[in-house]
């Protein structure tokens, strides 16, 4: 009997090649989207202080800290959410930053949650954030780029929806319940349930939470609220109606921007992380077996939590997992990102050509030109056979037929046509092959 085979840790992922090609496929389609609306990159370290994540993230998120201490005794932890070092960060340099802070990134990121479908104790998220509008143009920008992204990936209204509420409106809601508001970020951790469980697990869960029998009723007849009219027919406090009226406006700006028929409201949505102050948002699937493909909304009281000025943010969150899972569902992956992106595989015809192979394949990658070769001698069939393993789009053969050092065959690997050239004539219009 042999050893037995290490397993990677619990929820992780092993990245073999084939992963990293569709991941790479959508990091490279999330930075050009980021690009392309005018956010700019930047990241911060993957552990931090233990603090910066106790402050305002909430309990949940807390939890599920993988924590350590360092050899001088320090707490630290490594990342769960990037949000709280853009915070730390833009805090630091508030007065020097150039305006607008549009910025992006797409960090790895733990959490000791219980592995299930969509979620992992490792994925990647990309991050939007606007610091310092309060406008609601800010949050209907940041909406924008996460649904331009997933149409873009062919991921279009019919098969997804962007959730949206106002944690504002719902605070004024539970006042008018006398629900006093030092108990409304505990119940917005509970309202973050609804959605993930049966009627009867909710009841159960609300109670052991704490929440009395009418509460629960309360909390119940705001999660049940049909459209924005149903709020507005129950909204009475000036700052909620205020709160409506921007909701409105949103979904204008959605309009004109092309993606109002992605929204809906819905009452559910308040988010599980304690932050966030106004308008937030989720992104799911319609058939919405699988958990939220995004999460974000605005949190204009983080940055001076952290020592800095009162700026306003708003953002959002998208992992890989769930995306990923959707695409493969919907097989909406295409087929040639996972090719190796290698153009040129050289091959001696016979052992004789070896060294002129290693010479072309040098001259090609000093031209910055992807080429690879066979390490063993082996038959042309053989070889052939290694060029196409390897993905490479042409194959060219060395001393075949005609023996000549001068003359080389380029064969498509594709549609297998073959053409004789000039070896030196090949090197110096190789880049223009395609
Ligand atoms: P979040 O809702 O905790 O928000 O996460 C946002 C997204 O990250 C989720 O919708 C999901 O796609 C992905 N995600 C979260 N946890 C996991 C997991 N364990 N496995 C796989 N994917 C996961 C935040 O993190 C906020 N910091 C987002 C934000 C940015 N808000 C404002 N700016």
């Amino acid at each position: 009997m042999g050893k037995k085979i290490l397993q990677p840790p619990k929820g992780t992922r092993d990245y073999y090649p084939e992963l990293m090609a569709k991941l790479r496929w959508i990091f490279d389609t999330w930075r050009n989207v980021s690009i392309q609306h005018g956010f700019v990159e930047y990241d911060g370290p993957i552990f931090e202080s233990l603090e910066l994540f106790r402050i305002k993230s909430g309990d949940e998120i807390a939890s599920q800290l993988f924590h350590f201490e360092d050899r001088a005794g320090r707490e630290l932890a490594i990342r769960p959410e990037i949000t709280p070092t853009l915070a730390r960060m833009v805090a630091q340099k508030a007065n020097s930053l150039p305006r607008p802070i549009k910025w992006f990134s797409i960090p790895r990121l733990s959490r000791a949650e219980r592995p299930q479908r969509g979620r992992l104790r490792e994925f990647f998220q990309w991050n939007i954030d606007i610091v310092g509008s309060d406008s609601v143009l800010a949050d209907a920008e940041c909406m924008f780029v996460a649904i331009d992204f997933l149409r873009r990936i062919g991921l279009t209204s019919d098969i997804i929806e962007l959730q949206v509420n106002s944690r504002t409106i719902i605070s004024s809601l539970l006042v008018d319940a006398n629900i006093t508001p030092d108990r409304h970020e505990h119940i917005f951790a509970i309202m973050d349930k609804y959605e993930k469980l049966s009627d009867r697990q909710f009841d159960e869960y609300a109670k052991q939470q704490g929440l009395s029998a009418d509460e629960l009723s309360a909390v119940k007849d705001i999660l049940t609220l049909k459209d924005i009219d149903a709020v507005s027919s129950l909204t009475k406090s000036q700052e909620s109606k205020e709160e409506l009226d921007k909701l409105h406006q949103l979904r204008d700006y959605l309009h004109a921007f092309g993606i109002e028929d992605y929204f809906v409201y819905k009452p559910s949505v308040v988010r599980g992380l304690a932050y966030y102050t106004g308008i937030v948002f989720e992104i799911f699937d319609k058939s919405t077996k699988l958990r939220a493909i995004a999460g974000g909304g605005r949190y204009d009281h983080l940055i001076k939590l952290f020592g800095g000025p009162d700026m306003p943010a708003t953002g959002f969150g998208m992992g890989d997992v769930v995306l990923l899972e959707l695409l493969e569902e919907l097989d909406k992956i295409p087929a040639d990102i996972t090719r190796s992106g290698l153009k040129f595989f050289v091959i001696d015809a016979d052992k004789q050509f070896f060294n002129l192979a290693l010479k072309i394949t040098s001259e090609l990658r000093k031209k910055g030109i992807s080429a690879d070769y066979s390490s063993k001698r082996q038959s042309l069939g053989k070889q052939l056979k290694s060029a196409n393993q390897a993905g490479a789009k042409f194959a060219i053969i060395v001393g075949q037929e005609t023996a000549d050092e001068n003359l080389i065959t380029i064969k498509n690997l594709q549609t297998s046509q073959q053409q004789q050239i000039k070896t030196d004539e090949f090197i110096a219009k190789a880049d223009e092959i395609e």
